[in-house]
């Protein structure tokens, strides 16, 4: 997956290469390992380098581009061809009559590159994305103008893109969407286009989220949709609430502290307007046509997953039979399923390639399907029956935080909805919840514990019930930020197997809330793992005596199971941080990963 963005001002517009670099910046998260911008004014010049954006901003002199008011650019997440500055977008024809820049995966590049190179046009790169300049070179050969070649070069694509192009000599930008998020910014000196909203919020807030197969024709002076055929749509335009801040760092080192700390905000807004204290219901008009819930069945991957399990298990918990699939995993020799099953596809970015084919395979099959996601205009909101925004707000760093425990909250709503319970207990402690977190933000001691375990051999996460998929996620947190080796189990399982593996320097973090069983038996997986001399670190609420046998607690205020797992997960989140802080890791961009992945 990559970024892209676009723009085209008015004389009294900004400066593209401002535009251009502020938006990158703001895409990062969608990939970095190299990037590049064109700008077109009197010719196309095209600056691109492996790298993140800094390698490619130390190249530029941005008062070599003042006035230059239009311009594409690409920040790069590997997929054909390994991160170099010839990979890098945006790519050109042979004569550099037009730059492109491509989102996405182009399934039949191979077919289309072997038949270029047969007719004699020599490729300077390994991507799939290079095959557009060259065909849309091939049809402006054959006379066509800019916005024909460019229509006749898309329609020979498989695959999934947003597309932008430049070309030499007009004041135009041509872009498409297939399958890959694209979404325009309407500004009254100049207009926008972008992977994400974030990119050009600083300069406006009104947009216009494309639908696939839907061609946008951006001048300074118009911005024009088309379908497939050409017919000029109307596109509604919808202004979005948040604010330019909400998309930076506002002061932190890192987006993901940032979103941490965000998180007692995101849920009250997840609330509002959900939770009645004096009935007890949990009102969710989105899902009010969806019929009667049989069984669902829950699609996702990574953090979403894990927050997939704790749904699926509250389902259970109702009544409900109800099962989470890695959307990797999930297919009809899996699951069967037909139009009378509830497939939900738990996505923060809504665009995940995995998890946005297992929602398509549900559609095929008849099935009715929902999206819970954070990313209004997603592919995933607008190919499901039903949405249920987790309104988390902009998430930037790669590791997901705020979005995990927004879905949690979602997740649990959704269940109570879809099986009208009307509880006044719960009600109230979901409205709890914002503030239980934020005692964690102020009272945790997660950075000390960070800087005794920092270093150590492996990090181990054990839960039961509700606590599993925490425990899953605690380690895949410190995993994906830190670079060391950590592994989340059901409590349970460690005896079968696991318990080989620790020692004394492999600390042990064990989450145990309330006095019940589960509470109990945990306690003595635990009482197994201190036997052996290793380090255990509680994470409870001091209602069992787990922290008696732990050589750290971490504490978390007492609530329920559910509304607990979702407050305790915020302890293991600063653990994995600050040990990704002691170690000096580039926490918002771990090696490696990006936050939308768009490809299967
Ligand atoms: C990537 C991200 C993870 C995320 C997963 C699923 O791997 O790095 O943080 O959990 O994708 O993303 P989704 O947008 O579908 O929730």
């Amino acid at each position: 997956m990559c970024g892209i963005i676009g723009y085209v001002g008015t004389d009294r517009g900004d400066d593209a290469i401002e535009v251009l670099l502020d938006g990158l910046s703001q895409l990062e998260y969608r990939g970095y390992d190299s990037a590049g911008i064109a700008l077109a004014d009197g010719g196309i010049a095209v600056h691109k380098r492996e790298g993140e954006l800094s390698a490619l901003e130390s190249t530029l002199s941005p008062e070599r581009f003042d006035g230059d008011s239009i311009g594409i650019g690409h920040t790069r997440w590997s997929t054909h061809g390994p991160p170099s500055d010839a990979n890098a977008h945006p790519h050109t024809d042979a004569e550099e009559r037009v730059a492109v820049v491509h989102n996405g995966i182009i399934e039949n590049y191979q077919s289309i590159r072997d038949e270029l190179a047969a007719a004699g046009v020599a490729f300077r790169s390994e991507t799939d994305t290079e095959v557009v300049p060259h065909l849309i070179a091939g049809f402006l050969d054959e006379g066509l103008d800019h916005e024909a070649a460019f229509r006749a070069a898309i329609d020979r694509l498989e695959g999934s893109y947003a597309i932008a192009a430049v070309f030499d000599g007009t004041e135009t930008v041509y872009a498409v969407r297939n399958e890959s998020p694209l979404v325009l910014g309407v500004g009254d000196d100049g207009h926008f286009l972008a992977s994400d909203v974030p990119a050009f919020i600083e300069y406006t807030d009104r947009v216009i989220y494309l639908d696939d197969g839907q061609f946008a024709r951006l001048t300074p002076a118009e911005l024009v949709v088309t379908d497939g055929d050409g017919r000029e749509l109307e596109p509604s335009i919808e202004t979005i609430s948040w604010d330019p801040d909400d998309a930076g760092k506002s002061g932190y080192d890192h987006y993901m502290r940032k979103e941490i700390n965000e998180q007692p905000a995101a849920l009250r807004e997840c609330f509002r307007g959900r939770l009645d204290e004096l009935s007890g219901r949990i009102d969710v008009p989105e899902l009010d046509e969806l019929g009667p819930v049989e069984t669902v069945t829950f699609v996702a991957c990574g953090t979403s997953y894990h927050a997939a399990m704790f749904g699926a298990r509250l389902l259970r918990e109702q009544g409900i039979p109800a099962h989470a699939f890695l959307a990797s995993e999930f297919g009809a020799d899996v699951v069967p399923i037909d139009s009378t099953s509830i497939v939900v596809g738990v996505t923060q970015s809504g665009e995940t390639a995995d998890t946005m084919r297992a929602i398509r395979e549900a559609n095929r099959a008849g099935a009715t399907t929902v999206a819970l996601t954070n990313v209004v205009g997603s592919s995933a909101a607008r190919e499901t029956d039903h949405v249920l925004y987790i309104r988390a707000g902009p998430e930037i760093s790669v590791a997901a935080t705020k979005t995990f425990a927004s879905q949690q909250a979602a997740l649990t709503m959704f269940a109570a909805a879809v099986t009208d319970r009307r509880s006044r207990d719960l009600v109230r402690e979901l409205r709890a919840v914002p503030d239980r977190i934020q005692s964690i933000l102020d009272t945790s001691s997660a950075r000390e514990i960070a800087e005794t375990y920092r270093g150590s051999g492996a990090y181990f996460f054990i839960g039961r019930g509700y606590h599993y998929p925490v425990a899953l996620e605690g380690a895949l947190k410190m995993k994906e930020i830190t670079y060391e080796h950590a592994e989340g189990f059901a409590a349970g399982e460690l005896k079968h197997g696991p318990l080989a593996l620790v020692s004394e320097e492999t600390p042990v973090f064990a989450v145990a809330t309330g006095d019940g069983p589960l509470a109990e038996k945990t306690i003595g997986n635990v009482k197994e793992v201190e036997a052996r001399g290793t380090p255990v670190v509680a994470v409870t609420d001091g209602r069992s005596d787990v922290g008696r046998y732990a050589d750290h607690v971490l504490e978390v205020p007492a609530t329920s199971p559910v509304a607990s797992s979702i407050v305790a997960n915020v302890q293991l989140q600063l653990v994995a941080y600050w040990t990704a802080n002691e170690l000096g890791r580039p926490i918002d961009k771990p090696r490696n990963l990006a936050k939308s992945v768009t490809v299967e």
